[in-house]
């Protein structure tokens, strides 16, 4: 097991009655003056929203409401964000919503408090030294933003989607409540089932060993969303699969699952968030299209850590005869899962040309500048062919 430093800044209240629990308790800690930042309304259709102002209200606080952020949340709206923070001298972002509004807050925290241009981090020209103070209500259980320390940006012109990882963003408190995720449209449930196993799934396939605690962590949380997620396409209103779910995805981007490795791989999300940036798909939905085609890629680079997979994930016998078929099997075995929840499974379901796949690989391997180091480093022409497996599924 490799050396590591572990820290858990945010606080979480789970359950029914988080939300009153954790402002009554929270908001005695923050400034008075609020940004209450939130998406395009669903906050508005589940009741939430009504239950957040009346506690603002009765802690006597300013509230200023950001409300609009869309998905694959772009710099003009941060820049929008940052601008009406500052014009209100507000000194706390309440952000209630998904990924996408969690991590719009962090870039406009990023952008109140350490001034010049906020790009300049997504875009590693500068590190973030600071940030605004944040708390978060999750609505949809996929990203982990809520209790990771990342946000990912896209920039308008060139359709650049962009992350920037720094502990001085994580939420001081984040509020899961089940019950809100119960209006989800299933897409957004899978693509968020989807999000939270790749993000395990990336942590679990890296080049250590001996790591018996974190792979049992890992391997628990796949099987775990695996299973709910499949309940909820028909039960959308069970409770506790939504519980199981809503956890999964803080455990799964919190870092647990990747104390004592290598850090993991991570190929799968640097290609999606170019498909993100240029087709603006639902995010976990494009991790789904992608993820087969670069396991057939690169698993040969340790068999041995994919037939762990293929038992312990999949419960397949291993044939040690014909160790690939094993893998071979499991892969498939994902990819079909994926197809049973909606998602896609090779990028023409996304709306990606052939005539795109080149620029895909270019944007992602900076104009062949970089490659993407993980399980198997993966120069231009590997991610060109990952790309073209995955346009071939479909
Ligand atoms: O905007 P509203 O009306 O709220 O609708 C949203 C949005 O359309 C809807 N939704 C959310 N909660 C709902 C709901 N609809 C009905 N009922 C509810 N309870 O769902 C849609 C998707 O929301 P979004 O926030 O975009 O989803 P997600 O949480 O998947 O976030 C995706 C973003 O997070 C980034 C992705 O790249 C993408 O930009 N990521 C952030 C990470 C991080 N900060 O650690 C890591 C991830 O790997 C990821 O890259
Ligand atoms: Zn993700």
């Amino acid at each position: 097991m490799k050396d590591f430093i572990f820290s858990y800044p945010t606080k979480v209240y789970f359950g029914k009655g988080a939300c009153k629990k954790a402002l009554d308790t929270e908001l005695k800690n923050v400034g008075q003056n609020i940004m209450l930042a939130y998406g395009g309304g669903s906050i508005k259709k589940n009741g939430i929203y009504d239950e957040i102002m009346t506690l603002l209200s009765l802690a006597n606080k300013k509230v200023v409401e950001f409300s609009g952020i869309m998905s694959n949340p772009t710099y003009k709206k941060v820049q929008e964000g940052a601008k009406i923070a500052k014009e209100n001298n507000v000194d706390f972002i309440l952000a209630v919503g998904g990924g996408s509004v969690i991590d719009s807050s962090k870039a406009i925290g990023y952008g109140v408090v350490n001034g010049g241009d906020v790009w300049d981090f997504y875009d590693r020209k500068r590190t973030p030294q600071s940030c605004m103070p944040i708390g978060c209500v999750l609505t949809i259980a996929a990203a982990g933003s809520e209790m990771s320390n990342s946000s990912v940006i896209t920039k308008e012109e060139g359709l650049i989607k962009r992350g920037c990882n720094s502990d001085v963003c994580r939420a001081k408190f984040a509020i899961l409540n089940p019950e809100l995720t119960m209006t989800l449209p299933p897409y957004q449930t899978s693509s968020g089932c989807a999000d939270i196993m790749m993000h395990t799934m990336e942590r679990y396939f890296n080049q250590s060993e001996n790591m018996d605690i974190t792979d049992s962590i890992a391997e628990g949380l796949m099987k775990t969303v695996k299973k709910h997620a499949v309940i909820l396409m028909t039960e959308p209103d069970n409770y506790e699969s939504r519980a199981e779910v809503m956890w999964a995805s803080s455990l799964s981007h919190n870092g647990i699952t990747g104390c004592g490795t290598d850090g993991g791989d991570w190929a799968t999300h640097k290609m999606e968030h170019e498909l993100g940036g240029m087709f603006d798909c639902a995010h976990g939905a494009g991790l789904a299209a992608i993820w087969a085609s670069w396991a057939r890629y690169v698993y040969k680079a340790n068999i041995n850590r994919w037939l762990q997979y293929a038992s312990n994930v999949w419960g397949l016998d291993i044939d040690f005869e014909h160790p690939e078929k094993t893998i071979e099997t499991a892969i498939d075995m994902q990819e079909q899962y994926y197809a049973s929840i909606g998602m896609p499974i090779g990028l023409k379901e996304l709306g990606v040309k052939e005539e795109d796949l080149a620029k895909l690989a270019l944007d992602c391997s900076r104009n062949k500048t970089r490659s993407l180091i993980g399980y198997k480093p993966l120069a231009y022409e590997d991610i060109l062919v990952i790309y073209q497996m995955a346009y071939e599924r479909g």
